[in-house]
């Protein structure tokens, strides 16, 4: 007998809603008929309670602090994959055996280059302007570039654009950082791995030679394994929302950039490492704390607190590793801002303001500060975010495309605004 959940309406009247199980976690009553039923919407601000779609990608369970892709848990993939294999795995469902890695790593190596012209479009940017703000604009024109393969129907097109995308992120936002700081874009090296490509486009310059640090290079990697899908948030959401019209997948992942941006979000571990610069020294942390739990200063921990993880976020734990294997490679074992962000979540751990509201570390609180010692600029840090985010992005749309019963994404509300009313002439307003 299928499981049901029974809604008594105001008037007395009663409707059974189907329950349908997932394959893991929490089972969701479909709702989908209470409006023809009853004439009613739910009310749920934030979807705090709201299942937007079903999905095969990404499991997180917040309370035990567990992430899967696919169902393999971050940590295995953080220790035996490499960032490719993550996105085959986001794309595929299957992980690569050794001859579809070769070939996927081929194939997006040999996307990695992008127009000349689309080039020339930074020049009309600010120096000074925000690399997101740069992001959203290059991002979103890609579409003006690749009009070959937009037919969202022809799953060729999407496949191509999928390639496309994860391949000439790091392009895109290696040419970001280098226009803001008046260096020569540096062009993809098909020897070069994913990610040592992308680090070499970022940092090598014309006049020296470039090293590749093996070190630094597979924590950057891990970085993006680490950010690579979360499941509904707030940017994939934006992803499958604005796909959900028809839109091509260039401007779709643009509107999960522009989303990104947030300081909820993904700005989060930029805010989080200028708190603390802001705080400065051990022996401010206490003042801080106490600044945090005064409901009236605004201040929030950053990094700290998480929708769903009400337990310390897996990837917290591997990026405060890989935090120390950077610092150890760079002789920064007691760089000033680790010691203290050391020191902020002992402290926070132990106080009953964060314990009873469940809240722990996020996975920005120590990503900013591996970022900054890789040499990494503030303001890039959620390029880099999006560059590794994309793979999930763009997972989660082809699977919307591809799913029965995908519709245009038109949530409803509760009006509370006036009631009809008749306009007045202007003077006599
Ligand atoms: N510092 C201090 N208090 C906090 C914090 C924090 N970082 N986060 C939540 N709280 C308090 C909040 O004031 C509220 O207290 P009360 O019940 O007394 O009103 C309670 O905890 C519940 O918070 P909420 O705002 O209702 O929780 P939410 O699920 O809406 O917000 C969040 C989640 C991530 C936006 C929030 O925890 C936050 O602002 N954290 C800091 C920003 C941050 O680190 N964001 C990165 C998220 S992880 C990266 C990603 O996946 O994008």
């Amino acid at each position: 007998m299928p499981k049901t959940a029974t809604l008594k309406l105001p008037d007395g009247k009663t409707i059974d809603f189907p329950v349908l199980p997932g394959t893991v976690g929490p089972e969701v009553v479909d709702i989908r008929a209470l409006y023809g039923k009853a004439g009613m919407f739910t009310y749920d601000p934030g979807f705090l309670s709201t299942a937007s779609c079903s999905s095969s990608i990404t499991y997180i369970d917040g309370d035990a602090g567990v992430l899967l892709y696919r169902g393999y848990p971050i940590e295995q993939l953080a220790q035996h994959c490499d960032f490719l294999e993550v996105c085959y795995l986001l794309l595929y469902g299957e992980l690569p055996n050794r001859k579809q890695k070769d070939e996927f790593v081929g194939i997006v190596t040999h996307h990695t280059m992008v127009h000349e012209q689309l080039a020339r479009l930074y020049q009309g940017f600010r120096r000074d302007a925000h690399p997101m703000a740069v992001m959203v604009g290059v991002v979103g024109a890609l579409s003006a570039f690749y009009h070959d393969a937009l037919d969202i129907n022809d799953a060729h097109h999407r496949t191509i654009s999928a390639f496309r995308l994860i391949a000439k992120m790091p392009t895109i936002v290696a040419m970001s950082y280098k226009y803001s700081i008046g260096q020569p874009f540096v062009y993809p090296l098909n020897h070069l791995s994913y990610t040592a490509n992308f680090m070499r486009m970022m940092f090598a310059v014309p006049a020296a030679e470039f090293k590749v640090n093996d070190v630094l290079v597979r924590a950057m990697d891990r970085i993006f394994i680490l950010h690579a899908d979360h499941e509904q948030n707030a940017s994939t959401s934006t992803v499958r929302l604005s796909g959900s019209s028809g839109a091509n997948p260039y401007a779709c992942i643009a509107a999960g950039i522009a989303c990104l941006w947030g300081p909820a979000h993904g700005g989060a571990n930029e805010a989080c490492l200028e708190m603390l610069e802001e705080i400065g020294d051990v022996s401010k942390v206490g003042e801080f704390i106490g600044k945090v739990k005064d409901k009236n200063s605004g201040v929030r921990l950053m990094g700290f607190g998480h929708r769903v993880y009400k337990n310390y976020d897996p990837r917290a734990k591997l990026m405060r590793e890989t935090c120390h294997e950077v610092l150890n490679e760079l002789g920064l074992h007691n760089d000033r801002l680790f010691r203290l962000a050391l020191a902020l979540e002992k402290i926070a751990l132990e106080d009953d303001y964060f314990v009873s509201r469940k809240l722990y570390p996020n996975v920005d609180f120590y990503s900013g500060i591996v970022q900054r010692a890789l040499g990494i600029p503030v303001a890039m840090f959620t390029c880099i975010f999006s560059l590794a985010r994309t793979a999930g992005w763009i997972a989660q749309w082809q699977e919307m495309i591809t799913d029965p019963e995908y519709k245009i994404g038109r949530p409803r509300q509760l009006y509370k605004g006036a009631t009809k009313r008749d306009v007045k002439p202007l003077d006599k307003r």
